[in-house]
């Protein structure tokens, strides 16, 4: 048979062979069935002193094309093979996997949450105000006088003269008043600030729920009321609840609420300072100064104010002795709740 029939026929033969091997094995088997000293390309050669001259130069020239190209794809598929070989036994499939860690919601955001949703659940929305805020809308609105001690550099943070980081989110009761018409019913939580030495209980930075309420004929009864069904929903049916007559610029009457001691049921421990009792938010009837310094007619307007911290409830509803771990970021810390 023609020599130049027999290479293209190999070379097809080759071909098929090389795409039906599946292991490292059967390459090697190819590799010697065609390239070793007694293969089929060798054999090949061999013919070539049997051929006239002119076939010869041809022949010789195809027989070194299919060689080279069957040396490479056979070098290449074993070389690829070792390389995976390698990656194999660098892998110990018995090995445990490494775990993903996922992040949670931090524990003053779940307990916003919760909050939000009580109150959402008796029809109050939920708004938002800026952290950086005039001194009107913190103080001046509300009724403070313009020498009250809460003004002073000692308690504020100022960034001039009239604008400041926010002591209490009450400002947000101004800005949502002068925006909208009555009747308005919302909690606004937020991020507040009072220039504070850091320790274990308090901090320079913390967090409040502001409550209002503005309507024709709201009463104090309403305010007890609502404040009672928070309490018990957030810290339990049994809690009791005692309303102290107190002073706020903004709320007139005002009073601090206390709840009976859910962690000694009233009895006294550590906690509650053996006084049976912890100190939870304060609130009042909205001042008619606070009215008419937004436009509403006090005469005819009516409303109820809250406002709460969300540190404190926290430690005391989670056992966390530092108000600093809050804002430490100790994956260890975060991860329990
Ligand atoms: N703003 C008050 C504070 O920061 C809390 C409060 C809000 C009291 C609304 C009465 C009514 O302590």
């Amino acid at each position: 048979m023609n020599i130049q029939v027999r290479i293209k026929e190999i070379r097809t033969e080759f071909d098929s062979e090389f795409s039906a091997c599946l292991s490292l094995e059967d390459f090697n088997n190819l590799q010697r069935k065609y390239l070793s000293r007694k293969g089929i390309v060798a054999s090949l050669f061999k013919e070539i002193p049997k051929l006239s001259a002119d076939e010869k130069r041809s022949a010789g020239k195809h027989l070194n094309v299919l060689r080279k190209s069957v040396e490479e794809k056979i070098s290449e598929a074993i070389q690829s093979f070792q390389k995976k070989k390698k990656i194999d036994l660098s892998m110990d499939v018995s090995l445990p996997g490494t775990p993903e860690i996922y992040g949670n919601k931090h524990i003053l955001s779940q307990v916003m949450d919760e909050i939000n949703s009580i109150f959402n659940e008796i029809g109050f929305s939920v708004e938002t105000g800026p952290e950086v805020e005039t001194d009107f809308n913190n103080f001046s609105s509300l009724n403070f006088p313009e020498n009250h001690p809460a003004r002073d550099m000692q308690d504020t943070f100022f960034i001039t003269k009239d604008v400041l980081l926010r002591t209490h989110t009450s400002s947000v009761q101004i800005r949502v008043m002068m925006d909208k018409e009555p009747p308005l019913r919302f909690i606004s939580p937020g991020r507040v600030y009072r220039n504070e030495a850091i320790n274990a209980r308090s901090h320079c930075m913390f967090h409040q729920v502001e409550g209002l309420y503005v309507d024709k004929n709201v009463t104090f009864a309403e305010l007890k009321g609502t404040v009672e069904y928070f309490c018990k929903r957030f810290f339990g049916k049994d809690v009791a609840l005692r309303f102290r007559p107190s002073f706020f610029p903004f709320t007139e009457p005002s009073a601090e609420v206390d709840i009976s001691c859910f962690l000694c049921g009233g009895s006294g421990c550590r906690v509650c300072k053996h006084t049976g009792w912890l100190e939870i938010l304060g609130c009042g009837m909205v001042d008619p100064n606070v009215f008419k310094s937004v436009g509403f007619d006090p005469e005819k307007i009516t409303g109820f104010a809250f406002g709460m911290g969300v540190e404190r409830p926290a430690m005391l509803k989670y056992g966390i002795t530092d108000i600093r771990m809050f804002w430490e970021n100790d994956i260890r810390f975060l991860h329990q709740f």
